[in-house]
């Protein structure tokens, strides 16, 4: 079975292909891995600016899916001229009222080449930003209108858990990992900071969520303050690693909260931390390069502090055996640090995912509906896109 992912959620338009193997576990092999980054555009914002981001996936879209079946070998071009049917053309064009840029790049995607041979797609529905994710929703839509391939809407943060635990076998094909159950799924991104109960894959019941700020909102926004790059997680790492390096003291008057590490239940906060910082670059008469590095130090380690102290409490309350990370803030070496040494000290199974699987991709929108079709789930009738805060992360 061969499946087609697109992924459009937030400033990545991504789109992969795999072959299912037709054993009763999810075994695959990746035809096909595509990942078109919009950070560049975006930086000049400080964070994702979600008319801009639509506008590039868009743009992008139709060419990546070209891309990603020429390069799985299922693309075939039309020998002979061919037009869409009045009919089928009208139907198409009303699908895509709002995303007009969508019309012409896929008319001719749809006039040029043969239907492929995919007999899935799955795409993110949610949560991400709503007009980023209804140009994957309807690019999905008008390929199950013309070449009649059914849909699978899949739920962003999902692919965040299943892009931890996927290995490769010893014949080069991809499987995902047996985890004790139940599990615990840290998953810190750009939009989200969730602890999740896993009782079996596919089974989720958030257990603790941020009130305000997610925690990669958090960096970026700290790193805008700082001066820093966008996205602000990478550059506050490295600024922290120095620091460390240099084995730098923080300053009582630039150490920084812990949000809610003393509340009872499992929820977050790091909206106020943010102002903290904010408070303490005030109190600066000069923010030197050296004031950063501290700065950047002492918002990680309360960071971090806060998110192990919160797993901590999640993975003794309910038992859970496994610990799996996912979101693009799990790729910060100094909180996967502290995870690992946690697993270690309390005794359970850790799984992070690999750098290239944590941030967004389309791989994992795909190994979702895979797990799907093993569970003799249907694919979806109806689709709309699940919006979230993000929309106003800048
Ligand atoms: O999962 P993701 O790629 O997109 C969302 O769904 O949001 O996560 C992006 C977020 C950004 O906020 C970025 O600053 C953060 O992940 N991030 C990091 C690191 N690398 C990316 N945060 C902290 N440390 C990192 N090394
Ligand atoms: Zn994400």
């Amino acid at each position: 079975m061969i499946i087609l992912s697109i992924e459009t959620s937030c400033d990545e338009t991504a789109v992969s292909i795999i072959k299912l193997s037709r054993e009763k576990k999810v075994t695959f092999e990746v035809l096909s891995n595509k990942v078109l980054s919009q950070i560049d555009i975006h930086e000049k914002y400080g964070g994702v600016f979600p008319a801009m981001a639509k506008r590039e996936h868009e743009k992008a879209i139709t060419l990546l899916i070209t891309e990603a079946l020429s390069e799985a070998n299922l693309l075939t071009e039309k020998t002979k001229t061919f037009h869409l049917e009045n009919g089928v053309r009208k139907k198409l064009e009303k699908l895509l009222e709002k995303e007009k840029q969508l019309i012409e790049p896929l008319k001719t995607l749809f006039e040029g080449i043969n239907k492929p041979k995919v007999d899935l797609i799955a795409v993110t529905e949610g949560p991400g930003l709503e007009p980023s994710l209804w140009v994957g929703i309807n690019t999905a839509k008008a390929l199950r209108l013309v070449w009649g391939i059914p849909i699978y809407a899949i739920n962003h943060m999902e692919g965040h858990v299943v892009s931890s635990i996927i290995s490769k076998n010893k014949d080069s094909k991809f499987e995902l990992e047996e985890i004790k159950l139940p599990a615990i799924t840290l998953l810190i991104s750009g939009g989200h900071t969730e602890l999740v109960l896993v009782e079996k894959l596919g089974k989720y019941k958030i257990i603790g969520n941020t009130r305000d700020d997610a925690v990669g909102e958090a960096f970026d926004k700290v790193a805008r303050m700082l001066g820093l790059r966008y996205p602000g997680g990478p550059e506050i790492s490295k600024l922290a690693e120095i620091a460390r390096s240099e084995n730098i003291i923080i300053p009582d008057e630039l150490e920084l909260p812990r949000p809610m590490i003393n509340s009872k239940d499992l929820d977050f906060s790091f909206s106020g931390l943010k102002t903290a910082v904010l408070t303490r670059i005030k109190n600066l008469e000069n923010l030197t390069e050296k004031k950063k590095k501290i700065l950047a130090l002492s918002f990680e380690e309360s960071v971090t502090e806060v998110l192990v102290s919160k797993t901590k409490s999640a993975i003794e309350k309910h038992n859970a055996k496994s610990l799996i990370v996912g979101g693009g803030v799990s790729a910060n070496k100094y909180i996967r640090e502290n995870l690992k040494r946690l697993s270690k000290e309390e005794n359970f199974d850790i799984f992070l995912p690999e750098k290239n699987m944590s941030t967004d991709n389309a791989l994992m929108i795909a190994i979702v509906s895979a797990i799907k079709v093993r569970n003799n789930i249907p694919p979806s009738k109806s689709l709309k896109a699940t919006g979230d805060q993000r929309i106003d992360r800048i």
